[in-house]
C-alpha cells in the first residue's frame, strides 16, 4: 500500500514548547536597548526568521544599526536562546507530538521539519528526536523566511512529494501563510487567530485524529 501524502511540522510551538524561550531571548535584546515589548507584539514575531525578528524589534525601538552591529546582535540573541535550549529536555515536547509521529510512522507517512529557526537541528538533537524525521529543513537551509513558501517547498522536495500532497502543522500566522502560498493543506494549532487563514484549526496536537489525517494522507487501498 503506497501512502498518498506527507506531513511537515513547524518546530517552535508545534513540536516543542519553545515559543516562551524565543520570547525571552528577544525580550532580553529589547531590554539591552532600553525598551520592552508585549506578548501581543510577540505574536507578530512568531514564525519569522531571526533577521526579520530583529528588524521588527529595532523598528519598535526606533533603533538603527550598522550591518556589522546588526549581525552582532543576531549572534547575541542566539547565545541567549541557546542557553535556554541546552537546559531543555524531552519534557518540553508538546502534548500529542510524539503520539502523532507514532501514527504517521505506523501508516508509513513520511514527515519533515520545516522551521525558520537556525537552531532547528540543534533543538531536535537536544530532544533526542532528530532521527525520527525523514527530512529536516531549518533556517540555515533557505534564503527566504516565512511567509515565503521556500522552507515548506524545500521540505516537500526533500521528502519527494508534490506540495499539494503535503499537510503542514503551524502555530504562526506567517507559517500558515507560507503553507498556503506553497499550495499545501494548512493546519493552524493553538491560536484562535489562525482560524481566518488556515484550512483547519486545532487547540493542540492531541486533537488530531487518525481519522482526520485519513482525509488527506493515508490508507489508499
Ligand atoms: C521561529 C520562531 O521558529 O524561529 C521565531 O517562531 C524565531 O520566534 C525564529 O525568532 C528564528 O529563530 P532562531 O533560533 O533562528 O533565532
Ligand atoms: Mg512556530
Amino acid at each position: 500500500m503506497k501512502n498518498s501524502g506527507a506531513v511537515i511540522f513547524d518546530l517552535d510551538g508545534i513540536v516543542v514548547d519553545t515559543t516562551g524561550l524565543q520570547f525571552l531571548a528577544w525580550r532580553k535584546i529589547a531590554n539591552d536597548f532600553g525598551f520592552d515589548f508585549s506578548k501581543d507584539q510577540n505574536e507578530g514575531l512568531k514564525g519569522l526568521s531571526r533577521e526579520d525578528c530583529l528588524k521588527q524589534i529595532l523598528a519598535w525601538g526606533n533603533i538603527k544599526l550598522s550591518v556589522k552591529d546588526f549581525h552582532k546582535w543576531m549572534d547575541i540573541k542566539n547565545s541567549y536562546y541557546l542557553n535556554y535550549i541546552y537546559e531543555m529536555d524531552a519534557s518540553a515536547i508538546l502534548p500529542g507530538t510524539l503520539e502523532l509521529m507514532d501514527v504517521l510512522q505506523e501508516e508509513n507517512i513520511p514527515f519533515a521539519l520545516g522551521s525558520a529557526s537556525k537552531s532547528g537541528k540543534i533543538v531536535l538533537k537536544q530532544l533526542g528526536i532528530y532521527s525520527r524525521f525523514d527530512a529536516v529543513v531549518d533556517g540555515n537551509d533557505v534564503k527566504n523566511g516565512k511567509p515565503d513558501p521556500e522552507i515548506f517547498l524545500l521540505a516537500a522536495n526533500r521528502l519527494g512529494f508534490a506540495p499539494s500532497a503535503c499537510v503542514v502543522f503551524e502555530d504562526a500566522v506567517a507559517g500558515v501563510q507560507a503553507a498556503n502560498r506553497a499550495g499545501m493543506i494548512s493546519i493552524g494549532v493553538g491560536n484562535k487567530g489562525l482560524q481566518k487563514e488556515a484550512d483547519f484549526t486545532f487547540n493542540n496536537l492531541t486533537e488530531v485524529t487518525r481519522e482526520f489525517l485519513q482525509n488527506f494522507l493515508l490508507f489508499q487501498s
